[in-house]
């Protein structure tokens, strides 16, 4: 169901679930501080309670009313990074409703980069919790008919078009320790980890994360029909036949199936990727044969997703 923007808003506040756009996927929001609104997006999300929701929030003057410490380094990243594709991990506030940390001591706070979000995150005043408005493990959305195939039509969606980005935002947590400020990327996305470093000045802390992250399974984003990866083109070609689908990120001789090719930047490739996914899923193969993109910084957040939908 297609809701505007004073829907979207009266839905809200009167505590229901609506599903949004921002710039990377359409999210599943509720009232951060209403529990009864959280416990419906993980009920129909079919999300383990675990699982922490991120809160969007209209602008960096917000952290203060959820995180406990916002130190130099996650401001410095936050007012370089905000509006946009990138999700900081501070401590959370006593008052932080449990549901919405997955009972962890800490949340998860992002400004999207979407004018339709910002708008109703202005107008309504409040701070929304969103996860992607998919199920648990299956494609991310990025147009409001993906979170009417994934969730039904009983869902409110507010339609912004189709998502600019195209893939979840990048996580990084800053923690304190006794050698100073530190910062983990716990998500990649297609915001570069250079950038990150340049402006922290250090490096990540080792990828193996001595935080937990709950809801980075390896089993995510997942197409339907399953999927296998291939690094060379000629093994791709010649696994095809009439119930193979493909997927192909470069250019060259092309498999005896159905295919579809993304052969641009990684950028233009991010933007496409899952609704490409969705149009294969749909034409019900046995399998889907996916090339891997080239193995260069910006296509890490790529092949991340394309892994795990595969694994
Ligand atoms: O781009 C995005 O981030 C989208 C849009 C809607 O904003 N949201 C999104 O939410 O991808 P979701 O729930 O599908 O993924 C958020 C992930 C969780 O799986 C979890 O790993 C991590 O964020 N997360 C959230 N809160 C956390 C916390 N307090 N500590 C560690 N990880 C957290
Ligand atoms: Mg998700």
């Amino acid at each position: 169901m297609r809701v505007d923007l004073q829907q979207a808003i009266r839905l809200l506040k009167a505590g229901n679930v609506v599903a949004i756009p921002t710039e990377t996927v359409y999210g599943l929001a509720a009232d951060a501080t209403n529990d009864a609104a959280l416990r419906q997006i993980y009920a129909i999300k079919e999300r383990p309670a675990d699982n922490p929701l991120i809160v969007h929030i209209a602008d960096i003057s917000q952290v203060e009313n959820w995180a406990a410490e916002f130190s130099p380094l996650a401001q410095k990243l936050a007012k370089a990074f905000w509006p946009g594709p990138f999700t900081l991990v501070l401590p959370a506030k006593p008052h932080v409703s449990s549901i919405v940390r997955g009972g962890q001591p800490t949340v998860a706070l992002r400004v999207p980069n979407h004018p339709i979000a910002l708008q109703l995150l202005k107008e309504s005043g409040l701070a929304l919790a969103a996860p992607s408005a998919n199920k648990f493990t299956q494609l991310s959305p990025t147009t409001a008919a993906h979170v009417t195939a994934g969730l039904g039509e009983e869902i409110a969606v507010l339609d912004g078009g189709a998502c600019s980005v195209g893939i979840e935002s990048t996580i990084v947590a800053v923690t304190n320790n006794q050698n100073g400020e530190n910062w983990q990327l716990l998500r990649l996305g297609m915001l570069p980890e250079a950038n990150i470093h340049a402006l922290a000045g250090v490096p990540a802390l080792s990828f193996k994360q001595t935080i937990k992250v709950p809801g980075q399974h390896l089993l995510h984003y997942s197409p339907r029909t399953p999927m296998r990866l291939f690094t060379s083109r000629e093994d791709l070609i010649a696994q095809a036949n009439s119930r193979t689908a493909a997927l192909l990120l470069s250019s060259g001789a092309v498999p005896n199936c159905t295919y579809f090719e993304l052969n641009k930047n990684a950028d233009d490739v991010a933007q496409k990727l899952y609704d490409t996914l969705h149009q294969l899923d749909a034409l019900n193969a046995e399998i889907l044969l996916i090339e891997t993109p080239p193995n260069a910084p910006e296509w890490l957040a790529i092949l991340d997703r394309l892994t795990r939908a595969a694994a």
